[in-house]
């Protein structure tokens, strides 16, 4: 029954992933993925049998509530940070799975005890494996969330010697990895090269994501997220738990091809990411703005209004300032407003655009812009040239031609959204300041761009109102 109840949530976990996919299943793939889940603790509770319920229910109580009310309360824009902590109890809690296996087998650190069985060499090997990945994964989760929610500096912190400690580090944890497999054979030395494993994995972790910046941390989360799957799949093999080996393949396999996405949208390879230390030499973002942008030119929502009605094709570039300013309801009613006045709206969605995957399409998708409205890069990108208008919203990195003209910028290389290519450009957002990669962006300066200053609920709701004036 147990093996039955098993398949189950595991075929439910497959299909759960594949909803989420596509943003019409999503919110269904999601329910399905924790009933999965749920029926997952239940038909471990059943299997173990002899365990103390009291503690286990009190546990998934509070754990159900602490998790159901942070899901509410989170801003969509503060998710990844959300993300980076789940990620980090995933590896903690794979850690302390592995430590407690060690704990029942009588290896408790009591000098007075004696390894009370043999453990294997597989079990032994995957023991210290899931320490290392969930120790890692826990430190470096925390560190990611602290650079995010800005209680550490987004900048790389960089120090000299910093890749050489890294190498010491990582050296004596396969030493002590190596260790615990051998003294698994019949000594109860292995809690001590299992607790120093532990301490080594966890300095690592900080020091790996340390000197990689905010702007890279959405591809860190990913990455770490794979780890704490694959922590959590060694954590299968010692329990000989098939259902927690398939979904820490599950989440191990789909973070590292999230990660893969990601990279690919910013024309980045992994190491660049991991060790690129991107970010650091930005600081001209935040220089003196007139002499970056001598050529600005900005406008009013009434005249951009004038200019919107009078276009015919018109696209939309939505970015994380839209997010931020919660405009998509005001947005969706501007297109409706330009489509009924005879015009053709489109919506052209960037990979990475705001801060997390598909964030903009959840976003547009929450005001219910029609889902064949939203183009990729891919299929947009050759029409801006013939458009009239483009209303940049928010976006900043995704649209700076830096990443095609400039072989010195650090995003030169990213595909972007050739919003510069429109007859007019108008770009909203609340001053000259620079995007997430904190690099100045020229598309300011050009002679056919507009800028519309102001937090873009405000100014896209004065622009609706004045098109309905007019019309
Ligand atoms: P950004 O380049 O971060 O620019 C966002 C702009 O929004 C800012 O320049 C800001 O300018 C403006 N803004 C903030 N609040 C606003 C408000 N209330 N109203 C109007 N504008 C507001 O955004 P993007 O173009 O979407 O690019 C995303 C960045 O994140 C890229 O660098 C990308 O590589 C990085 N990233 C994303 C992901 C994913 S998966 N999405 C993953 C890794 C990295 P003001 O302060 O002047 O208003």
């Amino acid at each position: 029954m147990i093996a039955v109840l098993y398949l189950i949530s595991s075929v439910l976990f497959i299909l759960g992933l594949k909803m989420l996919t596509r943003v019409s299943t999503a919110r269904n793939g999601n329910i399905l993925s924790s009933s999965a889940m749920l029926l997952a603790i239940v038909a471990t509770l059943i299997e173990m049998g002899k365990v103390d319920y009291t503690w286990i229910l009190a546990g998934l109580v509070v754990g159900g509530l602490i998790g159901g009310i942070m899901a509410v309360k989170v801003q969509m824009t503060s998710m990844p940070e959300m993300v980076a902590v789940f990620n980090g109890f995933g590896g903690g809690a794979s850690v302390l799975v592995a430590l407690s296996y060690l704990w029942d087998k009588g290896l408790g650190g009591d000098a007075s005890q004696t390894l009370n069985t043999m453990i294997h060499v597989d079990i032994s090997a995957t023991l210290a494996l899931s320490i290392v990945i969930g120790s890692v994964t826990f430190t470096g989760s925390l560190v990611a969330f602290a650079k995010l929610k800005g209680l550490i500096s987004g900048q790389p912190i960089l120090f000299p010697g910093n890749q050489v400690l890294n190498a010491l580090l990582a050296l004596s944890m396969i030493a002590m990895a190596v260790g615990t497999v051998i003294y698994a054979q019949g000594s109860d030395q292995i809690s001590l090269f299992a607790l120093v494993l532990t301490a080594i994995a966890a300095v690592l972790g900080i020091l790996l994501v340390t000197p990689i910046g905010g702007a890279d941390m959405p591809v860190v989360i990913s990455l770490l997220n794979s780890y704490s799957g694959l922590a959590a799949a060694a954590t299968g093999f010692v329990l000989s738990n098939n259902l927690l080996i398939i979904s820490g393949a599950l989440v191990g396999a789909s973070g590292l091809i999230l990660t893969k996405i990601m990279c690919k949208a910013m024309n980045r390879s992994l190491a660049n990411v991991l060790f690129g230390g991107f970010g650091q030499e930005v600081a001209s973002g935040s220089g003196k703005t007139g002499d970056l942008y001598p050529n600005v030119k900005s406008c009013g929502p009434e005249e951009c209004a004038m200019i919107m009605e009078a276009a015919r094709d018109v696209i939309i570039v939505p970015g994380y300032g839209l997010a931020v300013a919660q405009a998509q309801h005001a947005t969706r009613e501007l297109g409706d407003l330009l489509i009924k006045n005879g015009a053709t709206v489109r919506y052209a969605i960037h990979p990475v655009a705001g801060r997390m995957p598909g964030h903009m399409n959840v976003l547009l998708a929450e005001s219910n812009v029609p889902h064949e409205l939203l183009l990729d890069l891919d299929q947009i990108n050759d029409d801006f040239k013939n458009c009239d208008v483009v209303l940049i919203l928010g976006a900043n990195d995704v649209i700076n031609p830096a990443a095609e003209k400039d072989p010195n910028s650090p995003i030169y290389g990213m595909p972007i959204l050739k919003a510069y290519e429109a007859k007019t450009v108008i770009v909203n957002k609340r001053s000259l300041s620079a995007g997430f990669a904190a690099i100045p962006n020229d598309l300011f300066n050009y002679d056919n761009t507009l800028m519309l200053f102001g937090d873009a609920k405000k100014m896209i709701t004065a622009v609706v109102q004045e098109v309905k004036e007019m019309s």
